[in-house]
């Protein structure tokens, strides 16, 4: 039985943990001038890093890192009192040895994964309508004729190619990290026997277009995959956009943390005010100037939030549509059958193993049980081998 980071939350711990550590590393090197930059950001100089990818997939090989770390941690604990409690030093320092001597390690194979400048590169600007449709731009003119229409590896071209393309609707963009991603957009992707299999794009690219590429992506696969699946197995947070609000100080999505949003393309009649949620109304016809009462906020760029709302949530048309976001962004409930109109099943994105519904408790409403669910089993997401609690 493998235990999974879901499961096992010393496992996330110690996933994350060995991720920080690289990172801080990374940072420190660059602050004294021994890592260069790459791209925009810290590169990494080393030909390969840790990685808790695999640890995820194997515990008993993480339970030895942790044992490893463990001894670590307590030969330098007995060498710090050796130092200071010298009558004991011998003994001390025995005892330090030892600890190094006995400490157990994963193999090498296991968390030694190769890696290039940008591995622990992320991605630096918001999953947001505008990025989305600039990233749909660039897919269109340079990614499409292998990759497909639907991101499925399907395009004119991908017979021709020495491998087929992958389907973005796989775990590929989730498990994989941003920095990855990035580097085989921008540089390319070799097969084991060191042959081009994809060309990269880093001359016909700049740093920052293939940061919208890999949100557009991401985009495309979420609404594939609820096309297919009907749920998503991973979690999708609502893009940010541009707002007009009641309250001021609120100009985006992204200002609104913290509460749960529902947006809506509801006509203006069938809105009311609800206190549970903030309401952020779409118009799918023209919005009149001044904000209406029974919403909290407007989307400002209707098209742009369109597009992007769209390709999403697997929508040819958004007439009707409901998204409800949580606390922490992620997109979990639709429902396409008007603003009132809410049943279990509109759940998306459920647990992270997709699987725990809750208990239905006596008289309540599908939207009350939708909205207890959400808070009650936030979203922890796996993503390069780490585990995210927070909105990419
Ligand atoms: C000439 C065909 C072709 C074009 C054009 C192309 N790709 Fe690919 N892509 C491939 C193939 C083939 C693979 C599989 C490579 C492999 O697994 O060895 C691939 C793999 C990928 C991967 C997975 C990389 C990985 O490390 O597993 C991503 C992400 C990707 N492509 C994104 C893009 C984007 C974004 C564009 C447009 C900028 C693009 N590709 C353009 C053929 C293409």
């Amino acid at each position: 039985m493998v235990d999974r980071a879901q499961d096992a939350p010393w496992l996330a711990w110690l996933v994350e943990a060995l991720h920080q550590a690289q990172w801080l590393l990374l940072r420190l090197l660059h602050a004294c001038g021994l890592a260069g930059g790459a791209e925009g950001q810290p590169a990494w100089p080393w030909a390969w890093r840790l990685s808790g990818e695999n640890l995820l997939l194997d515990a008993g090989q993480a339970r030895l890192l942790a044992a490893g770390l463990g001894c670590a941690g307590a030969a330098l604990l007995l060498l710090a009192l050796a130092c200071t409690w010298r009558r004991m030093r011998w003994p001390l320092a025995g005892g330090a040895l030892l600890a190094v001597v006995l400490a157990p390690w994963p193999s090498a194979s296991v968390v030694q994964v190769p890696a290039h400048p940008a591995s622990f590169h992320t991605q630096p600007q918001p999953f947001s309508d505008t990025a989305i449709a600039r990233g749909e731009a660039h897919y269109a003119r340079h990614c499409l004729r292998c990759h497909g229409a639907q991101g499925n590896g399907q395009g004119r071209d991908a017979a021709a190619q020495p491998v087929w393309p992958p389907s973005f609707t796989s775990t590929l963009l989730w498990r994989r990290a941003d920095g990855d991603l990035f580097h085989a957009i921008r540089h390319g992707v070799r097969g084991r026997d060191g042959r081009a299999t994809m060309p990269g794009f880093a001359a016909w690219l700049s740093e920052a277009q293939t940061w919208d590429l890999l949100h557009y992506l991401r985009a495309l696969a979420a609404g594939e995959l609820l096309q297919a699946t009907g749920s998503w197995a991973q979690p999708v947070p609502l893009p940010d956009m541009a707002l007009r609000c009641h309250s001021a100080g609120k100009t985006r999505v992204s200002d609104w943390r913290g509460q749960r949003l529902l947006l809506t393309t509801a006509p203006l009649r069938d809105l009311l005010p609800d206190p549970r949620f903030i309401t952020l109304w779409l118009p799918m016809e023209e919005a009149p100037s001044a904000l209406p009462d029974a919403v909290d906020c407007v989307a400002a760029a209707p098209a742009t939030a369109t597009l992007a709302l769209e390709l999403v949530s697997a929508s040819q048309s958004l007439h009707g549509v409901q998204l409800m976001a949580d606390k922490a962004g992620w997109l979990r409930a639709r429902n396409a059958r008007g603003a009132s109109a809410w049943r279990n099943d509109d759940l998306l994105c459920r647990t992270p193993d997709g699987t725990a519904q809750g208990v239905a408790s006596g008289q309540e409403d599908a939207l009350s049980r939708i909205l207890r669910l959400m808070d009650a089993e936030p979203v922890r997401y796996v993503k390069g081998g780490r585990v995210h609690g927070t909105v990419f």
